[in-house]
């Protein structure tokens, strides 16, 4: 395997070497055959589509789950670990989307959670936030060692767990998907920390679908496809295309299919909408085109959806479909009108994790598919094939538990869902967010059919390739407020959309 040539310490040698790593759960093969290494200093990308076995392969170095077969070692030692504190112990850090900190407690007491700082057998609070303040520090945070970590935002929180891998002495640090929930200038925050800890010698891996992002952070970048590694470079050895190509395993056109359609009527609109922070927001969306809501974290694109929604209470406004007021006080209103919001939450947006794949599906539309309490079991199960087919979901059967599909494929069991409820307005909050690039493409596809079926589609997304990609007009929220419009969004730029946006 090719060592890493942009490592930024200067004793460069292997920290890890996984090699020939399979792995099956009951039904499907999740690994059939991996290897994956690390040095020092390097930051090693781990790229693929959605179900490709990468959070596996994370979870089998981290004792999560045991590999089949293969080997393991570290500092060129053997090693296997049985549970998730056995992989800490020998200095591996896991930063998984789910934080493990203890809301309740301050920030220096979830740092040292576990191994306390203490004198004389005591616990001692001082020291302990005096070594905190100086972590903290190195790491750039403007949030005190006492500060409750229910108090922090969700970057914050990333920086405490970042910490307390430091605390620990971690020589590893693993990231599953860490900026999927990040503002941009918190992610280029992260990445600074990432930079300054592999320059002293930390190997860090990480797992994004941003490729943008592996492609400017990564030494090297290992791709996965259906449960193998394909191939291992240096990241100045991929091009972007290439690297979606490995990923995908066919060559790919263009990276986003603009709306197709041509936009009609003016179908949508709200009129001087206001709730929570939104202040009096009016705009106009047309059948048949796409619309995008653009702004940075904080500036109410969500809140926005969750008002047209009936999610939150709204404080005055009017919404319109055709010309026509509707009523919408709660998200039963807004599905009986015809309006919907797949939000990018996947919990919280009520996934029953423990039912199958087709239970979940099925969910949304009980009401209409049964006559006299009777589901139409046939016309069900066809209807979930042709949506798991066009939308690519992988599953090893339709009674699969939601829980065990990956992270994008639930997310595209949300779409599916939903999209059997026939709205006439849909709202996409992040619609791609931690779904692979072969998946987005399709999620376009799809964005782009609900258009030429006559639909108003209104896309929310902080990534603003994306938007300019695949919309034809963008509007550009601030502070709560639309600070501007990108009226034609093919001829539009970046920039354009950040001046407006800060
Ligand atoms: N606990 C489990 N039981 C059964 N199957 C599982 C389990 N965990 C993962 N799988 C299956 O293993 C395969 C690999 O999943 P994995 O979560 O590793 O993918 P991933 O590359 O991390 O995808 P994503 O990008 O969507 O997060 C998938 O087919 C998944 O359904
Ligand atoms: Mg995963």
């Amino acid at each position: 395997m090719v060592p890493p040539v942009r490592s930024r310490a200067e004793d460069v040698r292997p920290l890890l070497e996984m090699a020939a790593i399979r792995k099956s759960f009951p039904g499907v093969m999740a690994i059939s055959s991996a290897t994956f290494d690390l040095y020092t200093g390097e930051i090693h990308a781990l790229v693929g589509e959605n179900g490709a076995g990468k959070s596996t392969l994370i979870k089998i170095l981290t004792g999560v789950h045991q590999m089949d077969a293969g080997s393991i070692r570290l500092d060129e030692r053997p090693v296997s670990f049985r549970r998730p504190v056995d992989a800490q112990q020998a200095g591996i850090a896991t930063i998984y989307q789910e934080f493990t900190l203890v809301p309740a407690l301050t920030v220096a007491a979830n740092i040292f959670l576990g191994h306390e700082v203490t004198g004389n057998g005591l616990l001692d609070h001082r020291r302990e936030n005096r070594l905190a303040a100086e972590l903290l520090g190195r790491l750039g945070a403007e949030f005190d060692p006492d500060t409750c970590v229910s108090d922090l935002t969700v970057a914050q929180m990333q920086i405490v767990e970042i910490a307390r891998a430091l605390a620990r002495d971690a020589g590893i640090l693993v990231m599953d998907e860490p900026t999927a929930a990040l503002a941009p200038q918190e992610v280029s925050h992260l990445f600074g920390v990432l930079k300054e800890l592999s320059g002293r010698g930390m190997g860090t891996i990480f797992i994004s679908h941003r490729l943008d992002e592996v492609m400017a952070m990564a030494d090297r970048i290992t791709v996965m496809r259906d449960g193998a590694t394909i191939t291992t470079r240096g990241v100045d050895d991929f091009t972007r295309t290439d690297l979606i190509e490995q990923m995908v395993g066919r060559p790919i056109e263009q990276e986003y299919p603009r709306n197709t359609a041509s936009p009609g009527e003016t179908g949508f609109e709200v009129r001087s909408l206001s709730g929570g922070t939104v202040r009096d927001i009016s705009f106009t969306a047309r059948r048949g085109e796409v619309l995008g809501l653009a702004g940075l974290m904080g500036a109410g694109r969500t809140e926005v959806a969750r008002l047209i929604f009936g999610a939150d209470r709204k404080a005055s406004g009017e919404i319109l479909l055709d010309g026509r007021r509707l009523d919408i006080s709660s998200p039963r209103d807004a599905i009986r009108s015809g309006v919907c919001l797949l939000t990018e939450d996947r919990k919280a947006q009520g996934l029953v994790l423990k039912a199958s794949a087709k239970d979940n599906f099925a969910l949304a539309n009980l009401a209409s598919w049964s006559r006299l309490g009777w589901i139409h079991q046939r016309r069900e199960q066809r209807r979930f094939a042709d949506r798991t087919a066009s939308l690519n979901i992988r599953l090893a059967h339709s009674d699969q538990p939601a829980e065990e599909l990956s992270g994008g494929n639930q997310q595209k069991l949300l779409v599916a869902r939903w999209l059997e409820t026939n709205s006439e307005v849909i709202l996409f909050d992040e619609p791609t967010r931690g779904i692979d690039v072969g998946a987005k493409y399709d999620m376009y596809l799809l964005i782009g059919e609900l258009a030429a079926q006559g639909k108003v589609v209104i896309v929310i997304s902080s990534e603003l390739p994306e938007l300019l990609g695949i919309c034809d007009r963008i509007l550009v929220m601030r502070r709560g407020q639309v600070a501007g419009e990108v009226c034609d969004a093919s001829k539009g730029t970046q920039e354009e959309i950040m001046a407006l946006a800060v």
